[in-house]
């Protein structure tokens, strides 16, 4: 690999897990637009529910997700009650005839839920929305949170599929992102699990950590593997402390530099396809009984704002603090601070913005989503799903080409493909597809 390569492709970019990205939603779009959106689904359009729970008991420095942390349950309890009201509200405007094929929990930690209030919340979803006998219920799980009667409990409510944080078992990077969590306690909490009758387990780790190096990821690698988890996400860590202040806390000095995480990633990728794992878009693994497998050879992949999916359904519904909906017409997303939310929630819906799809985004959106799923995208899928409309963006793919002097992107009939070269850095190459990224007015993570 040509190091100036890496360096000239790593600029921060979006993970594209929505296009128009969310830094371009505004708030023109209210729970008015929401309330028509839901209230048009008609009876068979199948629904994806994912709940936030933006609580955790601990507060990981290098952690980029929606969450704060509390030592005490109280406003947690608080929480519930209005995310249980959403539920009730938002069900009330979807058609009974719609039905739920996922729920996921996501957050924060759902894990740090009582057993009780898990059960009550899964029976809540139950209530108000129509969840089909087989729908996929996934849950992010902090292992370090974790109690027999927890475990009980996410059986009880039906827990498909189990994701569980991991990030590096090597102790001295775990005190540099103030998360110490060991494998024995790790492999616990899959063991539990699988005892459940959980189909599927996914770990997630990381590269680009403080202290990271080709011999901890590779012992985190191995260790990862010995669990044999169904599906692995290789996450490179997103370094924002504009936007995440507790990131502060860590060390720049000690992170490692683009070229560094360019090959942690390629050794960890290495290893896990050595064992049998499928490599699935930008960051996950998966092995070949797994229905992201399934997905990825079949050209059905999905990538939405829990990464890669299967999940195929018509409308994504988010419940929760910070959550983001997907409609046909557009996205929501829920208010962000808990008690701004909580406060709308008592009047109606908690959206405070999204934005409405105009032909030219969903055309754009196409055309992104399979570039990060199968890094590739044919020209007449192009012209068959949006016409004569399709004609610039056919336009910007020949000149992409064109000046495509680093041989990253190749063309035969039509049908554009990056090459090995060139997939390592498909957030680069999406961007030149997106039109809102050179406005500029979000800042990203790096891109490799
Ligand atoms: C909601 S979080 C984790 C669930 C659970 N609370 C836990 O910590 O185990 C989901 C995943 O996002 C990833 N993640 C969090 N912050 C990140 C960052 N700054 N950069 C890249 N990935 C990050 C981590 O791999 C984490 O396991
Ligand atoms: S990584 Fe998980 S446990 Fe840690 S702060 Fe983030 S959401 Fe909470």
């Amino acid at each position: 690999m040509d190091t100036t390569l890496v360096e000239k492709y790593s600029r921060p970019t979006p993970r594209y897990t929505s296009y128009p990205t969310a830094p371009h939603f505004h708030n023109a779009i209210t729970g008015e637009h929401y309330r028509d959106w839901l209230t048009s689904l008609s009876p068979g359009d199948t629904i994806s529910l994912y709940t936030h729970i933006p609580y955790c008991d601990r507060l990981c420095w290098f952690c980029g997700c929606a969450t704060k942390q509390t030592n005490r349950y109280h406003p947690v309890e608080r929480y519930l009650t209005a995310l249980k009201q959403e539920i009730a509200s938002v069900g009330e405007l979807v058609d009974a005839g719609c039905p739920v094929t996922a729920v996921h929990f996501g957050g924060g930690s759902p894990t740090m839920l009582e057993p009780a209030d898990m059960i009550d919340l899964g029976r809540t979803l139950r209530q108000h929305f129509n969840v089909t006998p087989d729908a996929e219920i996934s849950v992010e799980m902090d292992p370090n949170d974790l109690t027999e009667a927890k475990y009980d409990a996410l059986a009880a409510i039906g827990v498909t599929r189990a994701s569980l944080g991991v990030q590096d078992f090597d102790i001295r990077v775990q005190r540099a992102i103030n998360r110490e969590q060991s494998f024995e306690q790790t492999r616990a909490v899959v063991e539990a699990m699988r005892k459940r009758n959980v189909r599927s387990v996914n770990l997630d780790m990381l590269y680009g950590l403080p202290h990271q190096n080709l011999e901890t990821i590779k012992d985190t690698a191995d260790q990862v593997l010995s669990l044999q988890p169904d599906r692995i996400a290789l996450f490179g860590y997103a370094h924002v402390p504009w936007m995440k202040k507790h990131q502060q806390m860590i060390d720049e000095a000690k992170l490692p530099g683009s070229l560094e995480r360019y090959e942690q990633a390629n050794l960890a990728a290495a290893l896990f396809q050595a064992h049998g794992y499928q490599r699935i878009g930008i960051d996950h693994f998966a092995r070949s009984d797994d229905t992201l497998a399934g997905a990825h050879q079949d050209g059905t992949l999905h990538r939405n704002f829990q990464g890669y999916t299967d999940d195929d359904a018509k409308a994504l519904i988010g419940l929760g603090a910070s959550s983001i909906g997907k409609l046909p017409q557009g996205y929501v997303q829920n208010s962000v601070p808990t008690a701004d939310y909580q406060r709308r929630v008592e009047s109606g819906l908690a959206t405070v913005r999204g934005l409405t799809f105009s032909q030219e985004d969903r055309m754009r959106g196409w055309l992104i989503e399979r570039l990060m799923c199968d890094f590739a995208f044919s020209s007449q899928q192009l012209i068959d799903r949006f016409g004569s409309s399709a004609d610039p963006l056919l336009r910007e793919a020949k000149s992409l080409l064109a000046d495509d002097t680093d041989g990253l992107v190749e063309e035969t009939d039509g049908h554009y493909r990056l090459t090995e070269t060139g997939r390592p850095f498909v957030r680069s190459i999406a961007a030149k597809f997106d039109p809102y990224f050179s406005k500029g007015i979000a800042r990203h993570s790096v891109s490799v």
